[in-house]
């Protein structure tokens, strides 16, 4: 199994409307240090490629659908986002790539660390290696 976490935020809402507070502590699994945010993306865009050595996020999609495909280096999984409510939880070393955006799709990522672009990997063959490397290492 692809290791991640799927969180449920509480809502404070009542009869004009709903309301999500992400807060250091408790109810969030990181210090968040950067939010970024994206849309109008084309329906059969792939985005991501990538894995991150050290970071981790939360991933939201505050309005619409899209879906995450997760890979350890050894299984794939697919990971459907349609609820402002729910953030996917991503550790270090997890390729993951994005796709199927529906129209009104935004995707909000609240992330672990500023922009480091040496934190990225974005070559597939140099993930396997990593994180065969980093799983001997860690035995
Ligand atoms: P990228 O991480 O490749 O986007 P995605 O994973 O969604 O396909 O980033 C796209 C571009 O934006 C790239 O040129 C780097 C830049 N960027 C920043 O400058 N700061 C950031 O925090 C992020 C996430 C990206």
């Amino acid at each position: 199994m692809v290791k991640y976490d799927l969180l449920t935020f509480p809502v404070h809402g009542d009869h004009t409307g709903s309301l999500v507070a992400l807060e250091k502590g408790a109810d969030f699994p990181f210090d968040i240090k950067r939010v970024y945010y994206i849309w109008g993306t084309d329906k059969n865009a792939v985005r991501g490629k990538h894995a991150h050595r050290k970071l981790e996020q939360v991933i939201v999609c505050t309005s619409g659908s899209c879906d995450f495909i997760l890979d350890d280096g050894k299984e794939r999984t697919t990971v459907h986002l349609n609820s402002p409510v729910q953030g996917l939880h991503i550790k270090s070393n997890i390729w993951r790539e994005f796709t199927n955006f529906s129209p009104d799709c935004v995707v909000m990522v609240l992330a672990s660390e500023h922009y480091d672009e040496s934190d990225y990997i974005r070559d597939y063959q140099t993930f396997l290696a990593e994180v065969s490397t980093t799983k001997r290492e860690s035995r």
